[in-house]
């Protein structure tokens, strides 16, 4: 029994070391050293290259790094009968929330637009806005969507949130389904996405759903760049029906230099870092999660293959 990490980030030894810490009788390797295939029961997985998930013939385990497991599905050749966990962790969602609440406060208080100004040297106060005015609709309501939610109801917001199925969140109006959705974008001043990315939400950020978004509606991505529909995003901006979004995921990552959306003036661009696995907070649980299939018990944090997350 052994543990595989696989990723392309460059931070292969930092999880590696990171595991070693945790538990030093633990065999773990990274897929890039030689290592021995048949042994290895779990791969820790981020973003890993399509195909090589493949190459384990007694993989009992597919542990995502990160919250978000999407990445996994598109990759046709990943084994299909054994489960995948993905990261659940307080500083995740806690990390995500300082995120929005972060972009939602310096929109609300002009600071993107002055750091324009700035650049001109031009003088030109703007009026602001109130939190106590502003209501921030949260799509997708699990574990970051759910605390995001509650967090903004902490800072003053009116907040409104919406899901696949009926959530309950106290001092948040909850709406749910496709019978949910205008009523929910209809309140929304501030769109927030954090759902994730399945053939049901693919493309979901698209003209119709920004239509019914209120005139001067500002939309935060930190989801997945696949809940965009690009075009769609920029016409809304352009005919001034959105005033604004905040974007930290992209259908192509790194964002190949020549898209439109690093130049466009009333977008804010974050690089995915809105809200990263912490391998001190998160190893623990990977280590959890091999010591329960060591012993065959039942993981923890199992995604629904059905639902896609
Ligand atoms: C980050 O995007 C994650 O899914 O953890």
């Amino acid at each position: 029994m052994s543990i595989v990490i696989i990723r392309q980030d460059g931070k292969i030894d930092l999880w590696k070391k990171a595991v070693q810490q945790g538990n030093p009788s633990v065999k773990v390797y990274g897929y890039n050293e030689d290592h021995p295939k048949g042994d290895i029961t779990m791969a820790l997985i981020w973003k890993h290259p399509k195909g090589s998930l493949a190459n384990y013939p007694n993989l009992k385990c597919i542990a995502s790094a990160g919250a978000g497991v999407d990445y996994i599905f598109e990759d046709d050749q990943a084994p299909q009968g054994i489960p995948i966990t993905r990261v659940v962790d307080p500083y995740l969602a806690s990390d995500m929330s300082e995120h929005v609440l972060s972009a939602i406060l310096a929109e609300l208080k002009n600071f993107p637009t002055y750091k324009l100004q700035q650049t001109k040297a031009h003088w030109n106060p703007l009026p602001y806005r109130r939190i106590k005015d502003v209501t921030v609709g949260v799509m997708g309501l699990g574990e970051l969507g759910s605390l995001t939610a509650k967090d903004l109801v902490h800072a003053g917001f009116t907040v409104v949130g919406w899901s696949k199925s009926q959530k309950e969140i106290p001092g948040v109006t909850c709406y749910a389904g496709e019978t949910g959705k205008n009523p929910f974008l209809k309140a929304s001043d501030f769109l927030v996405c954090l759902l994730p990315l399945t053939t049901d939400t693919a493309g979901i950020l698209n003209a119709q759903l920004m239509e019914q978004l209120p005139q001067g509606a500002y939309i935060i991505n930190v989801a997945r760049g696949g809940h965009v529909v690009d075009e769609d995003l920029i016409a809304y901006l352009d005919k001034g029906h959105l005033s604004g979004a905040c974007l930290d995921v992209y259908h192509e990552e790194p964002l190949p230099k020549a898209h439109p959306f690093w130049a466009h003036p009333k977008i804010m661009m974050t690089p995915h870092y809105a809200s990263v696995s912490d391998t001190k907070s998160v190893v623990p649980q990977i280590l959890e999660n091999y010591e329960r299939l060591s012993t065959d018990q039942p993981l923890q944090n199992v995604v629904d293959r059905k639902k896609g997350y």
